[in-house]
């Protein structure tokens, strides 16, 4: 409302219009939003673990079969809080339904892990989506679960050329779930007692579905009145960007999709990707979606990706403006970026790793730390790729890497970096061992680094450059993985466009 008002110009209003039905969603007013702290908890050495029966509110009475999502949700409290820190963590993340009468017996190792470590109030909420769940207006009537009920709700809308309630969209409830998760832990801590300093601030993550999520809570938790609900966020595996110019990358590269997009071409929705209200339906719900980037602002995102992702491209942050990323630093926000070289979608045996990255992120920022950029450039002429990275000395008091290696991984046949290619991993065939590399890099003084291949005459190649960092005083830490964006040389893709009868037939 205050939007129209401020809004002279026609294209202001335009944005207006559609800058807000996720926010309003997640903010409604909601009687069907309860929890429910069970007596059990789970006591680690350094921690207790509550179990928290989180009913998040109501989705499509008319047409699931199980319209109340319901979730179990962790909330891990160290028995030694982190001095004056109000900062939380949030994993969100997968599973079934929960049911009251079966809390689980277990805390999630990962969490308990960061809350015992960092000191920091650290949660885990599960079943975001609420699943399996069955539509009744689903002709085949099939029990669904992750993509294939994200790809049902995007066919309802897109069907109605785009008439349909936007919250047909699975991101409204995955979405509004997160915050009913925030709300309540700031509730429960904040009648704590025993000197826990109540939660207001948070680290929001997650991975996949739920790495999406956690760019769309960072984008909406926040309200004019509490501008720093959100400090950080960590999507793992969810470079969710300029998401019609990477599948249209992914076409070239693979001459046709992935295996993984298989849900989505069964329920026909590719066949929407270059009309413009596929585009409508992805502003709804993707950061790059109007009056979204400048919700980042006051944020420090760190996205973890991995070079052998079978839904990703290995260049994460390409976009048909250069980089779908830039208009969210632009906006203030600081974003780095970790790829894991070697590793697939489920970051299967990087697991521990990655949460070390993310135990040294979170206590970067809960310590006020600033955290280093590394500006990059890439350069691909007939003959040489180079990245060049340069970080800036004032940009933070641990800008000095203890040391950076470049990492390489070569394609001989095809512009195609996924470690597997099918859907069936344990079938050798499915199996595309496109291996990555380390070699140590010579710093250029200044603080920079260089890393050049020779661009392949067969084949593709892809590089990145990888720094540590130290942060002073943390010993026990481990250093801060941090990389720069992945080159691929040469340039060009080796197959045509995804032709109109494929991606703009609506079907
Ligand atoms: C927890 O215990 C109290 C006291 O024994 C009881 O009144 C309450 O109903 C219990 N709550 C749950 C969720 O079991
Ligand atoms: C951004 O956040 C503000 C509150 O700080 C909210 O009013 C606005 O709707 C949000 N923008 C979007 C696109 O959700
Ligand atoms: C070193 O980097 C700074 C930017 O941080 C730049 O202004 C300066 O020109 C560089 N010096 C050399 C010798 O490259």
């Amino acid at each position: 409302m205050r939007c129209v008002a401020f809004a002279l110009a026609l294209a202001a209003l335009a944005m207006c219009a559609s800058a807000g039905p996720l926010y309003d969603y997640v903010h409604a007013p909601d009687d069907d939003y309860t929890y429910e702290v069970m007596n059990q908890t789970i006591k680690g050495v350094d921690f207790t673990v509550y179990n928290v029966f989180l009913t998040s509110g109501e989705w499509m009475p008319q047409y699931s079969n199980k319209p109340m999502w319901t979730h179990w949700l962790q909330v891990c409290v160290p028995h030694k809080p982190r001095k004056d820190n109000d900062i939380a963590l949030l994993y969100i993340d997968g599973g079934h339904t929960a049911n009251k009468a079966s809390p689980p017996s277990k805390g999630d190792a990962l969490v308990e892990i960061l809350c015992g470590t960092t000191g920091a109030v650290s949660a885990h909420l599960s079943a975001v989506p609420s699943e399996p769940l069955v539509f009744s207006n689903d002709p085949s009537g099939k029990s669904r679960t992750e993509d294939a009920i994200i790809a049902w709700t995007w066919k309802v809308w897109l069907e109605s050329g785009g008439k349909a309630d936007p919250t047909w969209l699975l991101r409204f409830p995955m979405v509004r779930s997160v915050l009913r998760a925030m709300d309540t832990i700031e509730t429960f801590t904040a009648s704590y007692g025993k000197d826990l300093v109540p939660v207001r601030r948070w680290l929001l993550a997650g991975a996949s579905k739920r790495g999406w999520t956690t760019w769309m809570a960072a984008a909406t938790a926040a309200t004019a009145e509490r501008p720093d609900r959100v400090v950080a966020a960590v999507p793992i595996v969810a470079p969710v960007g300029d998401l019609v110019f990477m599948i249209g990358d992914m076409y070239k590269a693979y001459n046709g999709f992935s295996f993984a997009l298989d849900d989505y071409l069964d329920a026909g929705v590719i066949d929407y990707l270059n009309l413009p209200l596929f585009q409508s339906l992805l502003d709804l719900v993707t950061p790059t979606g109007p009056g979204f980037a400048a919700n980042y602002s006051r944020q420090t995102i760190l996205s973890i990706d991995a070079t052998g992702d079978e839904f990703f491209m290995p260049e994460p942050w390409r976009a048909k403006t250069g980089s779908w990323v830039k208009p969210i630093e632009d906006a203030g926000a600081t974003v780095i970026q970790r790829m894991v070289p070697n590793a697939e979608h489920s970051l299967t045996g990087h697991q521990i790793d990655v949460a070390l990255t993310v135990q040294s992120f979170a206590v970067a920022i809960m310590e006020g730390k600033t955290i280093p950029v590394m500006s990059t450039s890439i350069s691909v002429s007939d003959k040489l790729a180079t990245i060049d990275v340069h970080i800036d000395p004032a940009s933070s008091t641990n800008s000095q890497p203890k040391k950076c290696i470049g990492w390489h991984g070569y394609n001989k046949h095809t512009r195609d970096f996924r470690l597997i290619t099918c859907a069936d991993f344990k079938n050798p065939a499915c199996l595309n061992p496109i291996l990555w590399f380390d070699e140590p890099l010579v710093p250029m003084g200044n603080n920079s680094w260089t890393f050049s291949r020779a661009v392949p005459e067969a084949g593709y190649e892809g590089l990145f450059i990888e720094c540590e960092f130290d942060f002073a005083g943390l010993s026990w830490l481990d250093p801060l993985k941090l990389t720069s964006f992945v080159s691929v040389a040469p340039t060009a893709f080796p197959f045509k466009p995804c032709p109109p009868t494929v991606c703009a037939s609506g079907k």
